[in-house]
């Protein structure tokens, strides 16, 4: 019997902190963008398995756009919540801010949007339960997702006859 859909809220990460501090910056002082990325596929993971319930793997990575640098001394806040799922994958979107803790002025960092394969215990994809979007927005992303598919497998497809 296949899981009942279930609505973005029931895996969100509404809020993933993290405080930077000097050793995560580059050579130009502005925060890694390597260490970014890292908690954009962390958080999106949490996300990937409260959703799924079983053992994820990141299949891929797509407009990951960084938008402003972020500094030390800031704090991260990451957002993320699956948009969709199809048959065993699903797509998480994040959203990263910078926040001055001390004033509470935030700037948007990055956003991102990763695919999670959902995976059985032998290692092989497995189906996941179907994504049931309830407000405005995550109707929006349930339809935009579908798009970004279309694109990612599209480009996968023209790859593989070159
Ligand atoms: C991701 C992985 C499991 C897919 O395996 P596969 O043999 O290609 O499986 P399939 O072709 O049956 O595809 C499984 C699902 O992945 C999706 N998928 C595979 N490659 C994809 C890509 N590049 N972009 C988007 N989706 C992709 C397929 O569309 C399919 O989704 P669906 O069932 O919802 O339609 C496999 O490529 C893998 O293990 N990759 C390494 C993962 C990894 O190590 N990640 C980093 C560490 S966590």
């Amino acid at each position: 019997m296949s899981t009942p859909g279930r609505a973005p809220s029931h895996s969100a990460v509404e809020q993933n902190v993290y405080k930077i501090f000097p050793n995560d910056l580059n050579a130009e002082q502005t925060v890694f963008g390597g260490l970014v990325m890292a908690l954009c596929d962390r958080t999106a993971l949490i996300v990937a398995e409260r959703h799924s319930g079983t053992i994820c793997v990141t299949a891929a990575v797509d407009s990951l756009n960084f938008l402003s640098p972020a500094r030390t001394g800031e704090t991260l806040l990451v957002k993320a919540s699956v948009n969709r799922a199809w048959n065993t994958s699903m797509e998480i979107g994040v959203r990263v801010v910078a926040e001055n803790s001390r004033t509470g002025e935030v700037r948007h960092v990055v956003s991102a949007y990763l695919t999670f394969v959902g995976l059985d215990r032998e290692g092989r994809p497995t189906s996941v339960p179907d994504v049931l979007p309830q407000t405005e927005d995550e109707k929006r992303r349930y339809r935009s997702a579908q798009v970004r598919r279309d694109a990612r497998l599209r480009t996968r497809d023209s790859l593989r006859t070159i």
